[in-house]
């Protein structure tokens, strides 16, 4: 017994002690000094204690900061290093590239700037790095493929240019890969066709150029792949065909060349499909049915053709079903609406047929369609924009000459007397809402993919709102996150001013990561786009500020259509899950008087711009030149238009 124990006691000893080796000496003048760096003393005190001392409380999972080590050696290594949505500031100290040892390193949700030095390189032992959501700038550092270990890499949501680094094909263990908004542009260099690990890829919000790559199409182990808002031009290659494994394909806004849907025959296990305004052709394919875990289907905003399959009655899981703005035609198939769909967007397509009796449960958008919705007041509504498609002349009895809107609020009279009408109606995933005036009518699509029972399509504020008389009607605004659409109704034909009211109330402005996030929406007036990557914050000067644009526009057939519509632009999720997509505080539109111009040289019919912001000596001096313009019979400046956009419904 007494043998046995004086063994036990000196094995137990020796395991202290061993368990206990003595942490390299440089490491530990390292980390203190990016402590002190940060001036993190305060949450991270180990100015007399091993950074490495066994069960600190800085080394489980959760800590943060967090420091934990390597012991398995003879010596001690500092192996994780996270400091987290803590808000620490300034340049990468160097000091951090003596933890050559690291194989985590978390500062991600931070506003670190500067460039990311080349030395990051030198931490070859890395498998997770994130500095995701940081407002780093200059180059991503090509030595980052030296990091050959590692697994997952993020630089999301930061303020880089220049292009991808060809090197990052050399990360050939990379599982995942987090780009999305990180200012990176030009083209996806070919190498990175040599990421055979690659699982999820976000790429969304970067200004690549060029065509969609056919060698994406090797990257075999793809589950998620994220690249809306880029500036790559189409055709969705074939070669996507064989991303067998994708669970979550997001495609946005592709330019020049058309489309067609046969790539995704065997995408059997996709859950969630959004291809918008990729100027799909071709008809639905009816194999999309037999997809058992799809859920959410957005097709809006494509160019398809012929009829909804038969097939698209059988879905198994299918919730949100969106085809707007398409041109499809035929009967609606009877039991399209199951029990499992909880949003259905066929509006602006020659489709016709009437809803069954179940359909009043769902969220649905049949504007611009022959289908009878039987809602009385919104049929009517419906009706009256099915001219909007083009095909018909709208006609409707004349009723007014102007209409105002505080969107997402309830009533309010302005300052200057201004009645704007309540807007507070609760929408769903696809709604059409027409006011009880009968006035304008509002047509909302889109589903936060990431976030559904989030966002309700209204964001509100307590704050303040600075730059206006009017804080009240900027503190409830529209928010969307595909396509909102407001219609004036049974307008008298003529020349309108059309004022839009803008604050931005969810992204922050302060020293936190939080004010990090960027905004992008455009906007279409009478089918034609004057604003596009529209930043409110940017043009007001900072958030909870009110910015007024003023566009003018003409009626020619009864309606007015202000069209705010996501190109995919911007940051996802700063400061939370789906921060993102158009946001409208207030409309207010008046028929102008003729005084200004009688030019009958222009037979366009639709929104030229006028004005730029006003409140400011530069907007009066832009609306000042544009009067002198108009005097003078010259034309405005008008923004860049895009032919083949959403707008034109
Ligand atoms: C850190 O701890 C030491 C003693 O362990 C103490 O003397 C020192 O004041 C502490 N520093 C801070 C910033 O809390
Ligand atoms: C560390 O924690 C483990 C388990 O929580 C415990 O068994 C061990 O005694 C602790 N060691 C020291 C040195 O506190
Ligand atoms: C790291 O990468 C750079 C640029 O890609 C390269 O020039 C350098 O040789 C690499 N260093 C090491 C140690 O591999
Ligand atoms: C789908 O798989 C079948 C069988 O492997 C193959 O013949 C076909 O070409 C594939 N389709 C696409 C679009 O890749
Ligand atoms: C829509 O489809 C019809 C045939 O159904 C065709 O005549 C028409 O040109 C198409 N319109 C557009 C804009 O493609
Ligand atoms: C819609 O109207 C049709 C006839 O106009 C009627 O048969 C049907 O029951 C109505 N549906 C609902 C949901 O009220
Ligand atoms: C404003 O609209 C909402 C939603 O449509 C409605 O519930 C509420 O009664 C309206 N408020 C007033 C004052 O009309
Ligand atoms: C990010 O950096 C820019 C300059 O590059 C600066 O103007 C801005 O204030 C910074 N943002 C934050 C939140 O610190
Ligand atoms: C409105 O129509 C008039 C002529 O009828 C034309 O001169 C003017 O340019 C048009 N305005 C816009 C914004 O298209």
């Amino acid at each position: 017994m007494g043998l046995f124990r004086s063994l036990f006691c000196t094995f137990f000893m020796l395991k202290i002690i061993s368990a206990q080796p003595a942490t390299d000496p440089n490491e530990v003048v390292a980390v203190n000094k990016i402590i002190g760096h940060w001036n993190l003393q305060t949450k991270l005190n180990m100015s007399s204690i091993d950074p490495c001392t066994k069960n600190a409380t800085w080394a489980p999972d959760t800590a943060n900061p967090r420091i934990a080590c390597d012991c398995s050696a003879t010596v001690c290594h500092i192996a994780h290093l996270k400091i987290y949505a803590l808000d620490i500031s300034g340049e990468l100290p160097q000091e951090l590239f003596m933890l050559k040892e690291l194989t985590d390193l978390n500062l991600g949700q931070n506003v670190l700037s500067g460039s990311i030095p080349a030395e990051i390189g030198q931490l070859s032992k890395m498998q997770y790095l994130s500095l995701g959501i940081n407002n780093f700038t200059g180059l991503v550092p090509p030595e980052l493929g030296n990091l050959t270990q590692l697994q997952s890499l993020s630089f999301s949501s930061n303020s880089f240019d220049g292009p991808l680094p060809r090197e990052l094909g050399k990360l050939t263990s990379l599982a995942q890969l987090y780009i999305d908004s990180s200012g990176v542009s030009g083209p996806i260099p070919q190498e990175l066709s040599n990421l055979k690990s690659l699982q999820t890829w976000w790429a969304s919000d970067n200004r690549f150029t060029g065509k969609l790559p056919e060698f994406l199409g090797d990257l075999k182990a793809l589950t998620v792949l994220r690249l809306e808002g880029t500036s790559l031009e189409g055709p969705i290659p074939n070669s996507f065909g064989g991303l067998t494994k994708l669970d979550d394909l997001r495609i946005s806004d592709l330019s020049n060349e058309d489309s067609s849907l046969n790539f995704l025959e065997n995408l059997t296990s996709a859950s969630i499909l959004s291809l918008r305004n990729c100027r799909i052709t071709g008809q639905l394919p009816e194999k999309l049915s037999t997809f058992a875990n799809l859920k959410i289907l957005d097709l809006s905003f494509n160019k398809l053709t012929g009829q909804i399959p038969n097939s698209f009655q059988n879905f198994a899981a299918l919730n949100y079903l969106y085809l707007g703005s398409n041109n499809l035609s035929g009967e609606l198939p009877p039991k399209l609406i199951s029990s499992e769909l909880l949003a259905l967007d066929v509006s602006f397509n020659s489709i016709s047929g009437s809803l069954p009796q179940n359909a009043l449960g769902i969220s649905m958008n049949v504007v611009g369609t022959s289908i009878n919705d039987n809602a009385s007041r919104d049929r009517k509504t419906s009706a009256k924009l099915n001219c909007l498609q083009g095909n018909t002349k709208c006609t409707d009895i004349i009723s007014s000459t102007s209409f105002s809107i505080n969107c997402g609020g309830t009533e309010i009279v302005s300052t200057a007397g201004i009645k704007f009408d309540n807007d507070s109606e609760t929408l769903g995933a696809a709604s059409l809402y027409t006011s009880p005036n009968t006035q304008w009518a509002l047509s909302s699509s889109g589903i936060f993919i990431s976030n559904p029972n989030g966002p309700k399509y209204i964001a509100q504020t307590d704050s303040q709102i600075r730059g206006t008389l009017d804080s009240e009607l900027y503190k409830t605004a529209r928010i969307s996150a595909s396509s909102l659409r407001y219609y004036g109704l049974g307008l008298k034909n003529g020349k309108y001013n059309v004022e839009l009211h803008f604050a931005e109330i969810q992204i922050e402005d302060s020293q936190s990561w939080k004010a990090l996030g960027r905004r992008l929406f455009d906007v279409y007036l009478q089918g034609e786009k004057v604003l596009q990557d529209y930043n409110i914050q940017n043009e007001a000067g900072g958030s909870k500020r009110a910015v007024v644009k003023t566009f003018q526009a003409n009626v020619t057939n009864t309606v007015m259509d202000i069209h705010f519509y996501w190109a995919g632009r911007g940051t996802c999720c700063i400061p939370f899950q789906s921060t993102y997509g158009p946001l409208v505080s207030a409309i207010h539109v008046t028929q102008a008087s003729d005084s200004v111009s009688s030019s009958k040289s222009d037979k366009k019919s639709v929104g030229k711009i006028v004005g730029i912001a006003v409140g400011s000596a530069a907007g009066l001096l832009i609306i000042c030149s544009v009067f002198y313009l108009l005097w003078t019979k010259k034309a405005p400046a008008r923004t860049r238009v895009d032919t083949d956009s959403p707008g034109k419904g």
